[in-house]
């Protein structure tokens, strides 16, 4: 059997085996596979070229829609033109050669896989191109998202031994925050750094309803929170006093200080990590060390490690 040719699938069991010709229809629909094959390979290569050069993203969601649609025409052009799929309802036969037959079963399954692989080897070779070449072309961007994180999500600059200062660095003494004050706060050489800032508060004495592994954590009513919310990362910065509550302006989570910050309405999936703190002879605060916990918002793996 040579090239182009194919076994007539409607010939009775047993019977004459005959190939039929390839049709002009399947002929034009091989090309036109061919050519779309083609418009993938090189949409791909023009995806990967753009993103070198750094394109704009308009050029690189043109070439992708290239790329897929070229991709899904040739393959749906190649299922409606190119595979035969008759139904045929025939009655059984007894299973024996046939000597009429023109040629030996033998010969006949040599010459189908051989018509099917040699007239669409190519078809076939630029489908893997075409594929290879998409998945390339989208694989390629993952160069772009930067080293991993590592541990940069779990901990902050507050260390044990951290002394605690304003935005502008200066020493923070008790006297500047009077009961139910409160005031931004950041570890000494630090300030302003936005993982690290800090809400601390003065509640007063005898208030703090906190767990008693943390009775030492919050000298006199003093008691520090992580001033990113755990929601969404906003400054939790809106103090009531008279609730003894703070609110996230973003998206309302409230927090209650004298129980931990635990969540008292809203969105926010967790308390806002408490840093331990001590007040110093001189009237300043140092860090006993840092977050227990990460700060900010939920990720993967947000409840283990711990700060510094
Ligand atoms: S970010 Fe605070 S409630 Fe959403």
């Amino acid at each position: 059997m040579t090239a182009g040719m194919e076994r007539d699938p409607d010939r009775a069991y047993g019977g004459p085996r005959t190939v039929r010709p390839t049709t002009t229809t399947e002929r034009r629909a091989e090309v036109f596979v061919g050519l779309l094959f083609i418009a993938t390979i090189l949409a791909a290569l023009g995806l990967i070229v753009s993103y070198i050069i750094g394109a704009n993203t308009q050029v690189d969601g043109v070439l992708l829609a290239v790329a897929f649609a070229g991709l899904g025409g040739a393959i749906v052009v190649w299922v409606q033109y190119l595979m035969h799929t008759p139904t045929m309802i025939e009655a059984r036969h007894p299973i024996q050669p046939n000597p009429a037959a023109d040629v030996s079963p033998g010969q006949v399954a040599m010459r189908e896989a051989e018509s099917g692989f040699t007239r669409r080897r190519m078809l076939i070779g630029m489908l893997f191109a075409s594929v290879g070449g998409l998945v390339t072309a989208i694989a390629v961007p993952l160069f772009s998202l930067g080293p991993l994180p590592g541990r940069a999500l779990f901990v902050t600059k507050w260390k044990k031994g951290s002394r605690v200062v304003d935005v502008n660095g200066n020493l923070v003494h008790a006297s500047q925050i009077p009961i139910n004050g409160i005031m931004t706060v950041f570890p000494e050489g630090a300030p302003g750094d936005a993982m690290s800032q800090t809400v601390l508060l003065n509640v007063g004495p005898g208030l703090l309803q906190l767990p008693a592994d943390r009775a030492s954590w919050a000298p006199q009513g003093f008691v520090a929170y992580s001033k990113l919310c755990t929601h969404a990362g906003c400054p939790v910065g809106l103090f009531r006093a008279t609730e003894h509550d703070l609110m996230c302006p973003c998206h309302q989570s409230t927090f209650d200080v004298l129980d931990g910050a635990q969540v008292t309405f809203g969105p926010a999936p967790r308390p806002l990590p408490q840093l331990p703190i001590q007040l110093q002879p001189d009237g300043t605060f140092v860090a006993l060390g840092g977050f227990p916990e990460p700060v900010g918002p939920a990720f993967w793996n947000q409840t283990s490690g711990g700060g510094a």
